[in-house]
């Protein structure tokens, strides 16, 4: 294991997946955390992450007491290389002066991080102060403009540290100092995705023993991979719930049903309740107000369901397929259960008195569709992009109805064959299409006046989905797209594309 002590920055998770990359295990724990809680997990190295500008930044989290004794290999990477020089006798300098975004770097002694790099390269950078002086005994390995300390090590006592930020992308070498550093810690790539589900599935057994449990299939991801683990483990005693709520794309109903049940073998219910979540629907316009009837209807149809389950005998586990980003956003990694709202499509009722099986808990998104991979799981369900819980409800702007419903099931299903043709699945993050089934403008089709809808294109890169841009989808696809959806859904006459970031845009339209 190696540690990534987070100080309270963003960096920490993606610090935690570029050294996973290197089939390394990571996990993420608080700068906050006794160092003896620390060890007790046995690391193997640990890596300090970025956090404020500078350790003189008010607030400044401080690196806990003996973490700089421990004799495990250490990395620290920006404001954890601050810490770590001015813990080990260094001195770390208000110079004012900041340095952001891409940064020349000129490495001036290759030492064991920089090895065989070139001595000039491009870095990352966000910080405000800076090391003036490297403690006693440390090689400088490289310096910016305005940095002169902008690496230094001591690899006989394991200490190593840069003031760039070697996880982002932008950093054209840093996955490579990275790895160096693991190597140097001595960490050897065994965490391989085979070992990563046959763990799980012994995890699992381990827990549920021969008891039962039930999971909701989402036709999302997450769930479908939780699922498939729990499958491996448990075989029939994991029921599978699939509440089909009308409001799925084309083809996705159909996908759990078939394709999902044929490759895992899962035993699963499937309800089909779209009737009941129209009915609930009907009149209703105010995007809140949607969400929580479908909310509401999904967690009825569940727990009708497992009224039925339960009939057959008693059900001790439900699986969730909670990620780690989750965990570790709320405080976790401590093992709490924590049933977000979001997760597996719209909550659970809080009387249930289940134990939680959560096999995904330690994996990045990326890592869970790997996974899928790897337990054979179709490419279209392993790397679907994010779709909403309340599905098409909420991309319909006015009234939910069957007919409209149906409208936009089309244009959708014509933008996601372009978009996939076109082999921009993996550059988007996810394009909603939007139905402004209230509005109508007048077109021209074929010799005679049209009076049709539009439909709003939203193609959208992002990270996390927190902030987003707008993707710049080439104009000929945009074009083919916009001429099918209009020749082959004849209620719509015009294609619009949405142009507007997150913020201040959300990516959803409701
Ligand atoms: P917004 O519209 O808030 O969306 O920018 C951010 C991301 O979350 C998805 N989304 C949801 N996912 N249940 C979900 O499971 C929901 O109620 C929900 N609302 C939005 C959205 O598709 C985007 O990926």
């Amino acid at each position: 294991t190696v540690l990534v002590v987070d100080f309270g920055a963003q960096y920490a998770q993606l610090i935690a997946r570029r050294v996973r990359e290197c089939q390394v295990y990571s996990e993420i724990v608080p700068s906050t955390m006794p160092v003896a809680e620390m060890l007790a997990k046995k690391p193997k190295a640990i890596i300090l992450s970025g956090g404020p500008s500078s350790v003189y930044a008010e607030g400044a989290p401080a690196a806990p007491e003996g973490l700089f004794e421990t004799g495990v290999p250490t990395f620290g990477i920006c404001y954890g290389f601050q810490v770590m020089a001015q813990a080990l006798g260094g001195t770390v300098a208000k110079t004012g002066v900041a340095e952001f975004g891409r940064t020349d770097l000129t490495v001036v002694e290759p030492g064991r991080l920089f090895g065989t790099l070139p001595a000039a390269q491009q870095v990352w950078m966000s910080h405000g102060d800076s090391v003036s002086q490297a403690p006693e005994g440390f090689t400088v390995t490289a310096s910016t403009k305005e940095t002169p300390v902008a690496g230094f090590e001591h690899p006989d006592r394991g200490f190593y540290g840069v003031q760039f930020h070697p996880e982002v992308m932008h950093t054209d070498h840093g996955q490579k100092v990275l790895k160096a550093f693991l190597d140097a810690a001595g960490c050897r790539p065994s965490w391989t995705m085979l070992n990563i589900v046959e763990d799980a599935v012994e995890a699992v057994k381990a827990k549920i023993g021969d008891g039962r449990a039930i999971c909701a299939l989402s036709g999302g991801v997450d769930s479908a991979v939780a699922a498939a683990i729990v499958q491996r483990a448990i075989g029939d005693r994991l029921t599978c719930v699939f509440v089909d709520h009308g409001l799925l794309r084309k083809g996705e109903a159909e996908q759990v049903e078939r394709d999902f049940v044929e490759i895992t073998g899962v035993k699963l219910r499937v309800v089909d309740a779209a009737e009941r979540f129209l009915k609930a629907l009907s009149g209703v316009t105010d995007p809140e107000e949607k969400r929580k009837i479908i909310g509401r209807e999904f967690i009825r149809v569940f727990e009708d369901e497992q009224r039925a389950i339960l009939a057959d005998g008693p059900v001790d586990f439900l699986v969730q397929g909670t990620l780690y980003p989750d965990v570790v956003e709320s405080g976790g990694g401590t093992g709490t259960a924590n049933i977000k709202s979001h997760h597996n499509v719209g909550g659970l009722p809080d009387d249930l008195q289940f134990d939680l099986v959560e096999p995904l808990r330690a994996l990045f998104k990326d890592e869970v569709r790997r996974a899928g991979e790897q337990l054979g799981l179709p490419a279209a369900m392993v790397w679907r992009q994010p779709f909403p819980g309340p599905g098409l409800g909420i991309r319909i702007i006015g009234e939910v109805t069957h007919d409209r419903l149906e409208i936009l099931r089309e244009a959708d299903a014509i933008a996601r064959e372009e978009l996939t043709r076109a082999g921009l699945d993996r550059d988007i993050w996810q394009c909603p299409v939007v139905l402004l089934a209230d509005v109508r403008s007048v077109g021209v089709q074929g010799d005679g006046r049209t009076y049709g809808h539009p439909v709003v294109l939203r193609p959208v890169s992002s990270e996390d989905a927190m902030t987003a841009d707008w993707s710049r989808v080439p104009y000929d696809v945009l074009a083919r797209i916009s001429t099918r959806i209009t020749n082959e859904v004849r209620e719509i006459n015009r294609v619009t594309l949405d142009v507007t970031s997150k913020p201040p845009g959300t990516i959803e339209w409701e």
